[in-house]
């Protein structure tokens, strides 16, 4: 019953399972083939990302290492404040890694241009962003990510891993968010 009301919170599927599944076969594909030479790391941003590694990584037969980041951006209500909190004291050890950066979603660009700079501080060989979705329209800082899930426009998604207030995470699809459940 309650599982009915979060899904009735939903005005639209934007990705349903098999459609996202279908996508991220597209991705490992092109990840598989551009590091079939080097030893991936793969740095996943928490919580947000956590299906998607999950789906993703098992589509990709390659050797690789995994650890994840946790991070908290604050933001006023409708600006970026441009304040990202890293939650652990010491980021992963990534010197001479080649550094796949996984994260949910690509919205103003402020989470992924601050993890982007912190990794960058241990002299990793290369960098690349992946991310589940992005919003074109929103960016703010100077971010893009090298493999794109989906692009979408400037509405608020939850479900597959992206949260609204925590919750919403497990739902299977990622759906639009009913408007005024964000703006009671
Ligand atoms: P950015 O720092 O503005 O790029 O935002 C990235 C983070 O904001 C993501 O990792 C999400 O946690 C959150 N976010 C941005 N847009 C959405 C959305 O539409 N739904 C849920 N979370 C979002
Ligand atoms: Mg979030």
């Amino acid at each position: 019953m309650r599982y009915l009301q979060m899904q009735s919170d939903i005005e639209r599927v934007l990705f349903d399972g098999p459609a996202i599944h279908k996508r991220l076969d597209e991705m490992a594909a092109q990840i598989t083939a551009d590091y079939s030479d080097r030893e991936l790391t793969v740095i996943a941003i928490l919580t947000g990302s956590l299906m998607f590694m999950s789906d993703l990584l098992r589509r990709i037969p390659l050797p690789l290492k995994l650890d994840c980041l946790s991070v908290v951006s604050y933001r006023g209500k409708t600006q970026p404040s441009g304040e990202v909190i890293f939650k652990q004291l010491a980021v992963p050890d990534v010197a001479d890694r080649d550094v796949l950066i996984l994260d949910d979603i690509l919205d103003t660009g402020q989470t992924l241009a601050a993890v982007r700079e912190k990794l960058d501080l241990a002299k990793p060989r290369s960098i690349r962003i992946c991310v589940l979705l992005s919003k074109r329209k929103r960016r703010a800082w100077e971010v893009d990510a090298d493999y794109i899930g989906f692009e979408i426009d400037d509405e608020f998604v939850v479900g597959y891993g992206l949260d609204f207030m925590e919750r919403y995470r497990n739902l299977p699809y990622v759906g639009v968010l009913r408007e005024e459940l964000l703006n009671p």
